[in-house]
């Protein structure tokens, strides 16, 4: 199809262009050639009118030679008539001495110049009169042509433009060709690698060529699978971890209750702790799956999603703090809060408290005991800043990356001893994204780590990408 396209596209004008210029031509020839006649029997009516030819019988044989080199050298007849219609001279000598009966020479001896051509069957006559010095008309002299040389010029210049055409239309097909592979090709390897794409087949990548329109969608796509693919492994590696997170807890009732079935006689104070590891299992599942179902809502990140009200960041921050004193009492960590200026925000109060005290637990549970958590607020006229910083046991520059991910954890044996599932951190980096505020960890191992949020004091609405 394209190459057909892209032949037209290049024949076309020329054929029409040759069509318009065959055309124009023939009319141009044609009309010259009627003007010369025209012309030159006018000419040689003056001539005979001049030099008398008619009447001079002494002169007559010399016109008569001058009239038949004129004709040999042009190409036309030309016969010259008296006033009575009858032929005194013929270049095709025929007609001497015969009466003439061609419109032309009747209109002629008429006077009536405005009929003085006429074409018929590619023959064309021209007449001109003859008058004397009195205005009388004494003949008329008639050329008689064809237009055989103007169809042979013509005939010509058509089999010359049919020449171009022909040399044209193959390097036409020699062009279009190379056009089409040179967009086909590219564009069917696109096709099948998409196709293996949407088969499933992820790892597939596109072969990224020059510098064209075509490379430069290569490369997007390649992007963009690259993008799936991540998507793809996130995916997985989520079901993964669900699945390993809820197993846990489901195999210890199953270990624990299997034990309480098979035992007989057992006493009532062994029943009751049993069943009440049984049922912390089962708290911890349900924490899990809450903590999950808050994940994914927050991924909808559609708008609507968040009960935007106006929320009171430093009262927010007061009440989590005083919530987690007794956890931190326990470990006696110093939990204080500091620098609190007054702010407002515009923000969902459920979601922004759940994430900013996660940050305060974390602070709590990754400090040894006796250490010291600090919280500030602080704002400037754009943005509100919430800093929670403890004189824990810090995280490396490597986790630093990662502990935003879902399940995530450093010291995976820890958790069971600290019931962490690693959501914390996921749950609270998706709120603040939703608020258009941005979350930064500064830390070293060993050396404690502050968490800064930053939220916007106006609510912007959800921005797509993640920031
Ligand atoms: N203040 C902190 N100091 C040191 N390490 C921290 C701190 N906060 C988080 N981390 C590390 O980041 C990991 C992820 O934290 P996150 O809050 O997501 O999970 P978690 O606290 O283990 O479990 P939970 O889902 O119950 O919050 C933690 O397991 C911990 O290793
Ligand atoms: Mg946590």
């Amino acid at each position: 199809m394209l190459f057909v396209s892209v032949f037209l596209i290049g024949i076309l004008p020329l054929i029409i262009y040759s069509l318009v210029i065959s055309s124009n031509l023939k009319t141009y020839f044609e009309d010259s050639k009627e003007k010369e006649l025209l012309y030159e029997a006018n000419k040689v009516a003056v001539s005979i009118q001049k030099n008398n030819y008619l009447n001079d019988n002494k002169l007559r044989g010399q016109f008569i030679d001058e009239i038949d080199q004129k004709s040999e050298e042009e190409g036309f007849r030309i016969i010259v008539v008296d006033s009575l219609g009858v032929a005194v001279a013929d270049t095709n000598r025929s007609a001497v001495g015969k009466m003439c009966v061609v419109p032309e020479i009747l209109v002629a001896l008429d006077g009536k110049d405005d009929a003085n051509l006429r074409e018929e069957e590619g023959v064309i006559y021209a007449s001109a009169y003859i008058e004397n010095d009195f205005s009388q008309k004494t003949g008329v002299v008639l050329l008689v042509a064809s237009f055989d040389e103007v169809n042979t010029l013509l005939d010509e210049l058509n089999h010359n433009w049919l020449m171009v055409t022909v040399v044209i239309s193959v390097l036409l097909v020699v062009v279009a060709f190379f056009i089409t592979q040179a967009i086909f090709v590219p564009l069917n390897n696109i096709l099948n690698t998409i196709r293996r794409i949407a088969g499933g087949q992820l790892h597939n990548r596109l072969e990224v060529q020059g510098h064209n329109e075509l490379s430069r969608v290569a490369e997007a796509i390649n992007v963009m699978t690259q993008q799936l693919e991540h998507v793809d492994t996130a995916r997985a590696e989520f079901v993964s971890n669900v699945s390993h997170e809820l197993k846990t807890p489901l195999s210890s009732i199953k270990v624990l209750s299997e034990s309480l079935l098979l035992q007989e006689d057992m006493p009532v104070e062994m029943y009751r702790e049993f069943m009440q590891d049984i049922n912390s299992e089962v708290d911890r599942m349900t924490n899990i799956i809450n903590d999950l179902l808050a994940l994914v809502k927050l991924d909808y990140r559609e708008e609507g999603v968040l009960n935007i009200s106006e929320t009171d960041l430093s009262e927010l921050v007061a009440a989590i703090v005083k919530r987690i004193n007794p956890l931190a009492g326990k470990k006696n960590i110093s939990l204080t809060l500091d620098n609190v200026k007054e702010v407002k925000i515009e923000a969902d109060e459920m979601k922004l408290a759940l994430a900013l005290s996660n940050l305060v637990e974390n602070a709590v549970k990754y400090t040894p005991n006796d250490g010291s958590v600090s919280v500030t607020v602080d704002a400037d006229h754009q943005n509100a800043y919430f800093t929670v910083k403890d004189t824990g046991i810090g995280i490396s520059p490597d986790e630093q990356q990662k502990i935003f991910n879902r399940f995530y954890r450093v010291d995976k044996t820890r958790d069971r001893e600290t019931g962490g599932t690693g959501l914390g951190l996921a749950i609270t980096h998706s709120t603040v994204m939703m608020h258009n505020g941005s979350i930064k960890v500064v830390s070293a191992e060993g050396e404690g780590a502050t968490f800064i949020v930053r939220l916007p004091i106006k609510y912007q609405g959800v921005r797509s990408n993640e920031g």
